[in-house]
């Protein structure tokens, strides 16, 4: 009942040709398939190609970041009516890399949050515990933590709008993946943790995607698990090969 999603992080990556190239061919490749949602997250400035080649299409677009405030003078930021405006209808929030390399905290990302929703963006909200917190047991509160905070002041009418990618940062990027039992077990953390902040009707349709080294060969077994419904993939999704055998997992 709830449609996976496959979304591509193509983080730091890319020329724009090198991005326009790779969304032309995802896009004719990906044409007759009906039973996935697709959303890819380019750089800022590879937006407005990509969305030109996806427009006729289902494959969403996203920024993969956003500021809190509405318009003005905030020199070097994006505001989320410019990602509307270039063609967006997704963002990502709180990724790790934004926790940790540019300081984003609870509130921070809680503040983008609100903003990007009214900007009538949809948005994928990351979480997830870093090794340490892993090895001190401390996953679930960590994981409980980001979304209570995340969601602070989001009405209820915006569920629809919202996607989680529950990513733990030792497995992005690393090769290392959560093993399929261990990466539901949170998943089902986290739709408990909605519906104790939402309702159990919003928290059983929200999507919630796994991130950290998802590849060809992993992906099959983690979608099999009840609570993953997606995967948000960076590495594998640069190259199309890999990303077209990752959105036809199950063929
Ligand atoms: P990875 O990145 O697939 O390269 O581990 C995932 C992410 O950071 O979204």
């Amino acid at each position: 009942m709830r449609t996976p999603v496959i979304a591509a992080n193509w983080k730091m990556n890319l020329t724009i040709d090198e991005a326009v190239t790779l969304a032309q061919k995802i896009t004719t490749s990906t044409a007759d398939i009906a039973d996935k949602e697709i959303i890819l997250f380019p750089s800022f400035l590879q937006i407005p190609a990509v969305s030109d080649i996806i427009k006729n299409t289902n494959i969403g677009l996203g920024g993969q970041n956003v500021y809190f405030e509405g318009i003005g003078a905030y020199t070097g930021e994006i505001a989320g009516y410019q990602l509307k405006d270039a063609g967006c209808t997704h963002v990502l929030i709180g990724h790790s890399e934004r926790r940790h390399y540019f300081h984003e905290d609870y509130e921070t990302v809680n503040k983008k949050i609100l903003q990007a929703l009214a900007c009538n963006l949809k948005v994928m909200l990351c979480v997830g515990e870093s090794l340490e917190e892993r090895e001190n047991g401390v996953t679930e509160m960590v994981v409980v933590d980001e979304l209570e905070s995340a969601f602070q002041d989001v009405g209820i009418n915006k569920l629809q709008e919202l996607y989680i990618a529950y990513e733990p940062i030792w497995a992005i990027g690393t090769g290392k993946t959560a093993t399929p039992k261990d990466a539901n077990h949170v998943h089902k953390i986290i739709r408990k943790t909605l519906t104790r902040i939402f309702n159990e009707e919003a928290a059983g349709q929200m999507r919630i995607l796994y991130g950290g080294s998802v590849k060809p060969d992993n992906i099959k077994s983690l979608m099999q698990q009840e609570d993953i419904d997606g995967a948000l993939v960076g590495g594998a999704s640069l190259l199309l090969e890999s990303f077209l055998s990752l959105v036809n997992y199950n063929r």
